[in-house]
């Protein structure tokens, strides 16, 4: 029997038809095999989203290791609660209040990265066959997670002021009129994965509204909104909004991800269920690192250490956008104010994803924009990441992306002029053929 969704035919791994149905869902994301190639030292990797944590001073981290390990190593070495430990939910609490989100410690779940925390929540509430709306593009990693639970996502596009809520409405009319059982709605309010832009703060207010008409859960998805380059974000949607929302936080790009300790405040009675699916999944979330966050917390300026990142950080981006200024003037990009990432909008006969062989032989790595949409969409799209390579190589980085786009450009103007008849132009229906590939 073959595997819905997997290609029929021998397969060698003797397990084959024994996998649950769900593992047809799991798939390697882009990102992902992008690591391998790009972590050569020759490559300019424009391509995964990884902060850049040799900015943080090592005796701030070497100190926090230390003193937990002198004053309270078997506690930070022993298993803890599958809530958290009440320590780092206070200082959870007190970086959710920069952002205009007043809670109680009882609603906080500490999960092992922000990551989880989606796992977690789409454990909780989705069905094989469940609706999530998400924005268009949205965060390869969360589409990853509602995949494995045999969800269907469905995109809501955007402008620069993020989701528009009048095509939400016509998502949820169609879905409804379809049968369809909408669950959850997706959003990163602050600074996308990937495309960079912002939910203006009347847009917030809308689509707040939208999901309490139609009874949808809002998972607001924020590891970014303290990295804001030229003035902060509006404060979060649950900042409003209690009962409507799972707000999702991370340490992994304000401290660092290598200590995978992120968070998810809920309602009451999805905390309850949070923490019972946190308990089946690990136990408890590391004690040693949330132990290790928390003696940081105190001791550190760890909003002094935020402006570091974010000065760093807008540097970074300034690079990236005067980069595409010079070198590839004819294409269109968004400006993001913080966050890690531009999205690059290419002529429309151009493929992202055909096109990354060529750009890795030139030594510049990107993530094409399908990885970033559940239906195939995202072939003239590239996410350009600014955080990890300093100023001077994300210039060089898109200097050689610029002479990969200019030659594949010329090359298809070519064949096109000598094939009129056989190239159709129409939207995202171009394959460049064997011959040039
Ligand atoms: C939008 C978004 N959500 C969640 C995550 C997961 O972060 P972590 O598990 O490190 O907290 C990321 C990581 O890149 C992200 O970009």
């Amino acid at each position: 029997m073959t595997k819905q969704g997997s290609p029929g035919g021998t397969n060698l791994d003797p397990w084959y038809d024994n996998y649950a149905d769900r593992t047809a869902g799991l798939s390697a994301s882009a990102v992902r095999a992008l690591f391998a190639v790009a972590s050569r030292p020759e490559v300019v990797s424009l391509a995964g989203g990884m902060p850049y944590v040799s900015a943080l001073p090592d005796e701030l981290v070497t100190g926090a290791l230390e003193r937990v390990m002198r004053d309270q190593g078997p506690v930070a070495l022993q298993y803890g609660s599958g809530q958290g430990t009440p320590e780092v939910r206070e200082h959870i609490l007190e970086v959710m209040r920069t952002e205009g989100i007043r809670g109680s410690i009882d609603d906080v779940v500490v999960t092992t990265g922000s990551q989880q925390a989606l796992d977690l929540v789409s454990k909780i509430f989705l069905n094989p066959g469940d609706i999530v709306l998400a924005e268009a593009p949205s965060y390869v990693g969360a589409l990853g997670v509602f995949k494995s639970y045999q969800a269907q996502v469905r995109h809501v596009g955007m402008d620069a002021e993020g989701m528009i809520p009048e095509l939400l409405l016509e998502a949820i009319a169609a879905l409804k009129a379809e049968g369809q059982r909408i669950k959850l709605l997706y959003l990163i309010p602050n600074f996308q994965n990937p495309a960079g832009v912002t939910l203006s703060w009347e847009r917030r207010l809308r689509i707040i509204e939208i999901a309490r008409a139609h009874g949808i859960l809002i998972i607001e998805d924020n590891p970014y909104g303290l990295l804001y380059f030229d003035q902060p974000a509006p404060h979060a949607m649950r900042s409003v909004e209690e009962e409507g929302i799972v707000y999702l936080g991370s340490f992994s790009k304000t401290f660092a991800p290598g200590f995978r300790v992120g968070w998810a405040l809920a309602p009451h009675g999805i905390k309850e269920k949070l923490v019972l699916a946190n308990e089946s999944a690990v136990l408890s979330p590391s004690t040693f690192s949330q132990s290790v966050i928390t003696e940081y917390l105190n001791a550190a300026d760890w909003k002094g250490q935020i402006d570091t990142f974010r000065v760093m950080y807008r540097e970074r981006r300034d690079a990236m956008l005067e980069a595409l200024d010079d070198f590839l003037p004819e294409m269109s990009w968004t400006v993001p104010n913080g966050g890690f990432f531009v999205w690059l909008t290419l002529p429309e006969h151009l493929d992202s994803q055909s096109m990354l062989p060529r750009a890795v032989k030139e030594l510049v790595a990107y993530t094409p924009g399908t990885g970033f949409y559940a239906d195939g969409n995202g072939r003239h799209n590239i996410r350009l990441s600014f955080c990890y390579p300093k100023p001077d190589f994300i210039r060089e980085g898109v200097r050689r992306l610029s002479t990969v786009i200019n030659a594949e450009r010329a090359l298809l103007d070519t064949f096109m002029q000598s094939t009129p008849a056989v190239m159709p132009l129409d939207r995202g229906v171009v394959n460049p053929p064997a011959n040039i590939n």
